[in-house]
């Protein structure tokens, strides 16, 4: 059974806890003219996904399926999405478009979408920004909720556990605990961090998002740039 929150007006959290791994997968569904679905969550998800999905909106409603890279659980269940909801197209960077997203697991050609290039879903614009080795993979992007100040980050921000589904307290020092934990097993080097992190991470700190929407863990509700440069450091101390 997975968990829905209203973290931002219109922006619902789907929550599903895996206890084997320990971590907490989110989608994240924009209810709006043009709905949108941010993650798909991997394939084994979708039946629970699409049970919550359709507590929200109709499912065969779906405009847009948006994701940051190629990954199980960012875009693992697109087609399964796509094959009830025939309207809706992928949305992701070029690179993931070509490289993997339109071969492996699009039923239909994903749109490209370009650096700083707005989508309008009806009341809600959703900037994109190309991201690459930012969380990880090549392709990666993020999309910026213009009129809430909300960011989807994907797999930054990352917090294991079984935690709350909202909250204004800090969550980079559990953010930098899984990374520290990670680093002693086998998911070591999950995050990159390399010549050109700091600088993309203060383009997203730019943003001054009011929201942070993390695929794992807490959405944190606060100053978000803040934030942002917290995580950054927490990176550099631990990665670099
Ligand atoms: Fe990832
Ligand atoms: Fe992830």
């Amino acid at each position: 059974m997975s968990q829905i929150t209203e973290i931002a007006p219109d922006v619902f959290k789907i929550t599903t806890f895996i206890s084997e791994v320990n971590i907490q997968f989110n989608q994240f569904l924009v209810k709006d003219e043009e709905p949108l679905l941010y993650h798909t969550g991997m394939k084994g998800l979708f039946p629970t996904v699409n049970e919550a999905v359709a507590k929200l909106i109709d499912p065969t409603t779906l405009r847009w399926i948006g994701f940051s890279h190629f990954e199980a659980d960012e875009c693992g269940a697109l087609r399964e999405w796509q094959r009830i909801a025939l309207d809706a197209t992928a949305i992701c960077s070029f690179v993931s478009k070509i490289v993997s997203v339109d071969d492996v697991v699009a039923e239909r050609p994903a749109r490209a979408l370009e650096d700083g290039e707005v989508l309008v879903t009806g009341k809600y614009r959703f900037k994109f920004l190309q991201t690459p080795h930012v969380p990880h993979a090549w392709d990666a992007g993020h999309l910026f909720e213009e009129n809430s100040g909300t960011l989807l980050c994907s797999d930054l921000f990352h917090q294991n556990g079984e935690v709350e589904a909202i909250t204004n307290s800090d969550i980079v020092s559990r953010f930098k605990e899984m990374l520290i934990e990670y680093q002693e097993g086998p998911f070591a080097n999950y995050l990159p961090y390399t010549t050109k992190t700091e600088k993309i991470l203060g383009r997203l700190a730019d943003l001054k998002p009011k929201t942070i929407a993390p695929m794992h863990g807490s959405t944190y509700v606060g100053d978000g740039e803040s934030a942002i440069l917290d995580l950054a450091q927490a990176m550099k101390d631990v990665l670099a």
